[in-house]
């Protein structure tokens, strides 16, 4: 087990490069066995969702290289879909695998996903449109079948606009017979990053970023390079570092367009943000104001991500604060964990109601899941005294190496190993 020990009170200063996007590069991983050949990938940070991604690819029979922050990936050797139970249980996104697995070879299982620490997070959406694509489904033992010789394009609605499902089936209708039609699809900038790509491949998708996405299907896909968007969701964490801990840091390799209502709440505190191309330059200094509303939604709304992050900042905000969290059932973990640090929170179902106290206190406070984990070292980074937030591997899912991105900004941050 391995945990960080945060020293409080050190206003961040300098700049760092944000890396390529997690949540963009795990479905591109997936995309690339489609291709008939070896696609490279760059920009792919390295993280354990990554690593968990790289090793079911591996453990399919795909040949996969690690040069640097660029992946390489082969998939003619792949001898069998069945991704593997105990690298599956590792990781969700592993559900990627099931759309183009089934489109180039014909079958796949997987085991089902389960319940997770944010809420129960279901795949219907991913399954129903599977099947309306000709997918033949058969969930038994905790694994779940999909066959298809080859599937057809259809025109399917989603229920909810997920991530998820619009990625799966963009990939899947990729290499299916004939158009599909997605609606209510997902609009996330990481959908886009992963249709460019697949059009670089031979794709013929129109309409990614929309609510309404077009693919029409082809025979077969090549290999292609591509470099992955950056991480907005890390972009948004950093940005909260410098004004936590009222500083001034330098964001290289952002994308403001990805950002708007960050950028917007972020202001309304009183934090001055300036964006020149793909350089983003944050600075407060003054204590800052609370927000009267911030309700998380699907992009461009506020990511849900993001939501525990503000709630760290907005604990030291001058007023009362309102978060409302529509996305997921169970993500207000990390309110008992603030509270521990001396933040007044009160929760009414999914709405946290946030009384800004003038200084956070150290305490040992648990991480619970990434993002949650990420507001704990924030929380820390502003504290009086030394935090300790355990479970440093929930945030090691989504940030590279962390202590050291925060180290060369002047946080007094340390991992701690058992
Ligand atoms: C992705 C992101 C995650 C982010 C989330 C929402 C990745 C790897 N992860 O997760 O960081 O928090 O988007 O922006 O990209 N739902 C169903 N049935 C389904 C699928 C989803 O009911 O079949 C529900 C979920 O329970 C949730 C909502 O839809 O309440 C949104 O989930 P979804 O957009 O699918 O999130 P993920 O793709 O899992």
């Amino acid at each position: 087990m391995e945990r960080f020990a945060i020293e409080g009170g050190q206003p961040l200063t300098g700049s760092v490069r944000v890396h390529g996007a997690k949540n963009a590069a795990l479905p591109i991983l997936a995309a690339s066995v489609l291709a008939k050949g070896e696609s490279v990938i760059h920009d792919v940070p390295d993280l354990q969702d990554i690593q968990v991604m790289e090793s079911i690819l591996r453990s399919l029979g795909a040949r996969v290289t690690r040069q640097g922050p660029s992946i390489s990936v082969d998939p003619t050797p792949i001898h069998s879909t069945e991704v593997p139970d105990e690298l599956m249980r590792q990781m969700r996104s592993s559900i990627f695998l099931m759309g183009p697995l089934l489109a180039r070879f014909g079958s796949v299982r997987v085991s089902k996903p389960g319940g997770c620490t944010i809420g129960t997070r279901p795949i219907d959406l991913h399954l129903k449109g599977l099947k309306a694509m000709g997918s033949q489904i058969d969930e038994s033992h905790g694994f779940i079948f999909c066959r298809a010789n080859r599937l057809k394009g259809a025109s399917i609605y989603l229920d909810i606009p997920s991530v998820g499902a619009t990625e799966n089936l963009l990939m899947a209708a990729s290499l299916a017979d004939g158009t599909t039609m997605i609606g209510n699809a997902a609009r996330e900038p990481e959908i886009v990053d992963l249709a460019n790509f697949l059009n670089k491949m031979g794709a013929k998708i129109k309409g990614a970023g929309e609510a309404t996405i077009y693919v029409e299907g082809v025979p077969e896909l090549m290999p292609a390079e591509h470099t992955v968007i950056p991480d907005r969701i890390v972009t948004g964490t950093l940005l909260v570092a410098a004004a936590i801990t009222k500083g001034r840091i330098r964001l290289e390799n952002v994308n403001a367009d990805h950002l708007g209502v960050v950028m917007t709440k972020l202001r309304e505190t009183g934090v001055e943000i300036e964006v020149e191309r793909d350089i983003m330059t944050v600075k407060s200094s003054n204590r800052l104001t609370a927000i009267d509303r911030i309700q998380t939604s699907y992009y461009p709304g506020f990511p849900t991500d993001l939501q525990a992050p503000f709630m760290s900042l907005l604990t030291i905000a001058n007023g009362t604060s309102v978060i409302s969290e529509t996305v997921f059932e169970e993500r207000l973990k990390h309110v008992s964990e603030l509270r521990r640090m001396g933040a007044r929170i009160k929760v009414d179902l999914r709405t946290a109601f946030i009384e800004g106290v003038p200084e956070l206190t150290a305490a040992n406070v648990e991480a619970t899941d990434l993002r949650a984990g990420a507001a704990l070292v924030l929380a820390g980074l502003a504290a009086n005294g030394t935090t300790i937030v355990e479970n440093a591997h929930h945030i090691d899912r989504g940030y590279e190496r962390i202590e050291q991105v925060l180290g060369s900004l002047g946080a007094r941050i340390t991992r701690i190993r058992d």
